[in-house]
């Protein structure tokens, strides 16, 4: 099935899918055209944000399978929390599958799945409802990290050698919403949340771009993770105020610090190294993204708080708490650095551009669901390392049952000292 314009339907209107709907003013040949969320206002607000965009039309849906239901909606973007991965796609399978609907494919945002059991039932179930699959990691597709990666390969890998090191971080101060912090809900602590986008991005960096993402093997996985703040009892107490009291961190923490080593081998049998680390304890000015590629005669480096746009406020400018300059502000006052577009600065321009094309042309994207559930394998065996403190080699017995402490709500490393 070939079509002209792609409808596309939310699921999940909270943080993430505001920044897609905002990226979609660089999306051609697709609307907008549904939004379904657990809390029927938040809908309703996405879908103004939509049209106030010019966007889409966005319609509020009562239900998942009302959505698929609707003949102009030909693809969904799941963006709801981790914990309801399976019964989202349950539901959409199920609309499919009892003739009530009918979809040309579905996005999905990270982590596919919280574990490797849930993930490879998400490809099972895609693959069963006959659709196209996109994984969505934007960090791939960040203008600067495509044409990093080209400029490298073209001038650099082809007289020198190929890369052999990728370095990725992403820090800042701690997630949005209370579910993100809470292990059993969202599947780990900053490991789970964010090393699936330097673990994929490194990943990305060091493929040729002429071969397929097997042409490198990871081999070895080595990862550590600490609760560096938020256990603090100052800080512990800041997430169960801010949280009803649902938060106790003092019994039930996740890690806030996360560093992984991947060794790979190339298609040579030669020896390549991901270097990630990733902290919710990071206080800048916000979010930072950074990224590095390195070779026998040549390197590279993205930093996303290296921006061209600063502005400054003396202390006499008292604004209100925001988050107008950059994602996971902390400061309102001094020299700020402000990212431009932060839809394109992270990728969800050329990332939602790519989906749609590839649906458009009937086409698998080359980021699938199969991409996702490689990613969760390897953050499993960072926790398995994490957990037995040594090396681990790739693929570990026992992968497909592992759950990780902290999303059990088992580990809490002060206990443990004491
Ligand atoms: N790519 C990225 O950089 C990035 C950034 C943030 C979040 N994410 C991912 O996006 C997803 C959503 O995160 P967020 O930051 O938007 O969280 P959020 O808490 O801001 O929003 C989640 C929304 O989902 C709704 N929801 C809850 N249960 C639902 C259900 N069963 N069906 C439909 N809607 C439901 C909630 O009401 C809320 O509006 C997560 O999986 C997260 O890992 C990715």
């Amino acid at each position: 099935m070939t079509k002209r314009r792609l409808g596309v339907g939310f699921i999940g209107a909270g943080f993430n899918a505001r920044f897609h709907i905002r990226s979609w003013v660089s999306v051609r040949d697709s609307d907008i055209l549904g939004i379904y969320d657990k809390n029927f206002d938040t809908a309703l607000e996405a879908s103004a944000i939509a049209k106030n965009l010019k966007v889409g039309d966005a319609k509020v849906f009562k239900s998942i399978t009302e959505m698929v239901a609707d003949p102009d909606i030909d693809a969904i973007w799941i963006c709801s929390p981790n914990f309801t991965r399976i019964e989202v796609m349950e539901e959409i399978v199920s609309a499919i599958e009892s003739g009530k609907g009918k979809l040309i494919g579905v996005c999905c945002e990270k982590p596919l799945g919280r574990n490797v059991a849930e993930a490879k039932k998400m490809v099972e179930l895609v693959k069963r409802a006959g659709l196209l699959d996109g994984y969505l990691e934007n960090q791939l597709f960040e203008p600067t990290v495509q044409r990093g990666k080209e400029i490298i390969w073209k001038r650099g890998a082809s007289t020198a050698g190929r890369p052999y090191l990728a370095r990725a971080a992403e820090e800042h101060g701690g997630p949005h919403s209370p579910w993100f912090w809470e292990g059993t809900l969202q599947g780990g602590g900053v490991m789970n949340d964010m090393m699936c986008h330097s673990v994929e991005v490194a990943r990305f960096l060091l493929t040729d771009p002429s071969k397929p993402r097997n042409s490198i093997t990871p081999v070895k996985v080595t990862a550590h993770v600490e609760n560096l703040k938020w256990q603090q009892p100052h800080y512990s107490e800041i997430l169960k105020n801010n949280s009803s009291g649902k938060l106790d961190y003092n019994n039930r923490p996740a890690e806030d610090y996360a560093r992984a080593v991947v060794e790979y081998v190339d298609d040579q049998g030669e020896k390549l190294i991901v270097e990630t680390t990733t902290s919710w304890c990071y206080v800048g000015a916000g979010l930072r993204l950074s990224m590095e590629l390195l070779g026998p005669e040549y390197s590279m480096q993205i930093n996303t708080l290296d921006t061209d746009l600063k502005v400054f406020f003396s202390r006499d400018v008292q604004g209100k708490v925001g988050e107008d300059l950059i994602e996971k502000q902390n400061a309102e006052i001094g020299l700020m650095p402000v990212v431009g577009n932060e839809e394109n600065t992270y990728g969800y321009d050329v990332e939602n551009r790519y989906m749609v094309n590839s649906f458009l042309e009937g086409k698998r994207p080359m980021e699938n669901f199969e991409d996702g559930l490689n990613v969760t394998e390897l953050l499993m065996t960072a926790y398995m390392s994490a957990e037995q403190e040594r090396t681990i080699a790739f693929p570990p017995p026992g992968l497909d049952d592992f759950i990780p402490l902290v999303a059990k709500g088992e580990w809490n490393p002060r206990k443990k000292k004491h």
